[in-house]
């Protein structure tokens, strides 16, 4: 059977190719540790780093956390169950009308795709609901449906917009998420980060916010809608659901003052945070919305704080380039 990896998804964001820099710095900076708390976890990227230590993840996006249900929950599953469900799917499966074909037809997916997606979702939450399968084996299928539907979807990684005339293919296939083995007992949350860093310890807490006014639950509104499957009413072109609840204050001219307040509760021996160096030198949308000065400052009010840098190329949406991006790590030892 085809199975598929976590970085086998486009993410604003992810972090899977500084891997090699965030793993080495922190083994340098950190030593030995148990327990890692990924609070902004995303794709849980840096999470599937450290899946021999016990992981607590977090994010406010549902999508992102069955995701992280399937890739680290420890709880048992029935690898052939979640197979034959895979084959199935993939099978030929008639068309039908239903929320997927009649909100989405012919935008981001076929008529035709749309009307598999709305069937397998439809048809993983029956099965849910009559216990034919369990809460890991349920994000498994999530996971499944959410990747091979990315793989397909006509736009440029985010759902902001649809390309307008361009060809759409028929074709949807659904892998199995490679399942991690021995994993410790994990803890997966969907809460805003502020709040959860008031009830949990980690020896490291790692923290990778959004850096600029680039809502995830704008860019990411479809995938978290299919996830969620509450079938809101969706509007405008680019048929986006109401996201009130979804909103980050990270993005906004508040950052600083939650960032802060986050900073403050923690409970950890060390805090990294990834943030990249983008302030003032893009549009105002791509502009960062914590300063350096306000990072260093914040931390060092828990800790020693030390600096690490790495380059990398930028998302760009071709109307700026950044050649000169820097990724930068900050870890403070806290006191
Ligand atoms: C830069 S991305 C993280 C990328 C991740 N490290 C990876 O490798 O995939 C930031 C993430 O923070 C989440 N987020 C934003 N504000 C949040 C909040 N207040 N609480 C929890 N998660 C939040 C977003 O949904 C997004 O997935």
């Amino acid at each position: 059977m085809l199975t598929t990896k976590i970085n086998n998804r486009r993410y604003l964001g992810n972090k899977y190719r500084l891997l090699p820099f965030i793993t080495e710095t922190i083994a340098s900076e950190c030593g030995n540790f148990d327990t890692f708390a990924d609070i902004f976890a995303g794709t849980g990227a840096v999470s599937s780093a450290y899946v021999d230590k016990k992981l607590i993840t977090n994010d406010l996006l549902y999508s992102n956390y069955l995701c992280h249900i399937a890739w680290f929950s420890d709880e048992t599953f029935d690898e052939a169950k979640v197979k034959k469900y895979i084959e199935f799917f993939n099978s030929n499966i008639p068309y039908e009308e239903n929320y997927m074909t009649k909100n989405f037809s012919d935008t981001y997916f076929s008529r035709s795709v749309c009307s598999k997606i709305g069937f397998i979702r439809e048809y993983i939450e029956k099965e849910f609901n009559l216990k034919k399968i369990n809460t890991k084996e349920r994000a498994l299928l999530i996971t499944s449906l959410l990747y091979g539907l990315d793989k397909i979807a006509n736009t440029c990684g985010h759902y902001d917009a649809y390309r307008k005339n361009a060809p759409l293919t028929d074709e949807l296939i659904l892998a199995l998420p490679e399942p991690n083995t021995h994993l410790k007992h994990n803890e997966c949350y969907n809460c805003d980060t502020n709040e959860l860093v008031k009830k949990i310890y980690a020896d490291i807490v790692y923290i990778d916010p959004p850096y600029n006014s680039r809502q995830y639950s704008d860019a990411y509104h479809l995938v978290e809608n299919i996830a969620r499957w509450e079938k809101p009413a969706v509007f405008g072109v680019a048929r986006k659901m109401d996201r009130k609840t979804i909103k980050s204050k990270y993005c906004t001219h508040s950052a600083p003052e939650a960032f802060s307040r986050l900073i403050k509760d923690i409970k950890a021996k060390y805090i990294v945070v990834s943030y990249n160096n983008m302030a003032q030198k893009g549009n105002e949308r791509s502009n960062a919305r914590i300063s350096d000065k306000e990072i260093l400052n914040t931390l060092q009010s828990k800790g020693t704080v030390k600096t690490f840098s790495e380059k990398l190329k930028a998302f760009t949406t071709g109307k700026s380039e950044h050649l000169d991006n820097e990724e930068r790590l900050f870890v403070c030892k806290c006191n």
